[in-house]
């Protein structure tokens, strides 16, 4: 390990970065932190976006469609020659109560949020084995309540609070993680993953009441900021991370250290 600068250390400059659900919140703060390093972004997602810039590529699939999520790879891999790091971010939520859940619900959050995932890494496993490729990090995206239930006592009448299918598939995501780590650390594919807590949302604010109730559950008396998460994925996204695979990085205030 020559060179053990901060600067060399975070050198995203050719780095080639695939973010799926990059139209939504995270994954666009996620696009544009990995552009302002120099990277080239390859967004994915079935919503539009409005971001421009010359080294973000945009392509709009469903990628619980492992055809088309096959067909994209093999094109992004012919043409930029190599992936270096996939963060695995698209995810929906459902918000009515468990006992009401609809079998429609379990199959849309199932598949966006855990078959979507499955898609991305087995395609380009598929294509690292094919293409010879050298190396890749993984980064998948749980939450913390893949290991832990909401405390429904925050949550007033008109919050949205977190349901037992989301959270079953962030488990099965912290999960998958351990699994692939080891299956894949033969072809130099590190596979880690980032469970946020609650995250403040500009643009659509969560409700004042919650703010206040969920900040008391947190040590750090607040709730998370996009930029909260961003030195974490930097971290795992560089070549110096090698020797750390298959963890979860909890990023909660220490909301769940109590
Ligand atoms: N925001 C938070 O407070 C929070 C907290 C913990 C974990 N997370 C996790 O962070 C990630 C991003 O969350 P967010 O708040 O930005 O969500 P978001 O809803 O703003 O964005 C998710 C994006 O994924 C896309 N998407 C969903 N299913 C898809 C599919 N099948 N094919 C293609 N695109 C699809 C959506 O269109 C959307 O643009 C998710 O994995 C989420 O579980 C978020």
């Amino acid at each position: 390990m020559n060179n053990l600068s901060v600067d060399n250390l975070f050198n995203f400059k050719k780095k080639i970065v695939v973010i799926t659900g990059s139209s939504g919140q995270l994954g666009n703060a996620f696009s544009k932190l990995f552009l302002s390093q120099g990277a080239f972004v390859i967004g994915m997602d079935i919503k539009n976006t409005k971001l421009k810039d010359k080294k973000f590529f945009f392509y709009k699939i469903e990628i619980s469609n492992k055809k088309r999520v096959e067909r994209l790879f093999h094109k992004i891999i012919l043409k930029f020659k190599k992936i270096d790091i996939i963060i695995n971010n698209a995810s929906i939520s459902v918000y009515s109560k468990f006992d009401k859940r609809k079998d429609i619900e379990i199959n849309k959050t199932l598949n966006s949020n855990l078959k979507g995932s499955l898609n991305l890494i087995n395609t380009y496993l598929s294509e690292h084995k094919k293409m010879k490729l050298k190396k890749c990090n993984i980064i998948n995206i749980g939450s913390i309540y893949g290991f832990l239930s909401p405390d429904f006592r925050i949550y007033g009448k008109n919050d949205n609070f977190s349901s037992e299918i989301y959270g079953a598939s962030k488990a099965a995501i912290i999960q998958l993680t351990k699994y692939y780590s080891v299956a894949l650390s033969k072809y130099n594919i590190n596979v880690n993953c980032i469970s946020p807590g609650g995250i403040f949302n500009k643009k659509n604010p969560q409700s004042k009441l919650f703010l206040k109730k969920y900040s008391m559950r947190v040590p750090k008396n607040r709730i998370g900021k996009e930029e909260d998460l961003f030195t974490a994925l930097l971290f795992l996204s560089s070549d110096y991370s090698e020797y750390i695979n298959g963890q979860n990085i909890i990023i909660d205030g220490g909301l769940s250290s109590w």
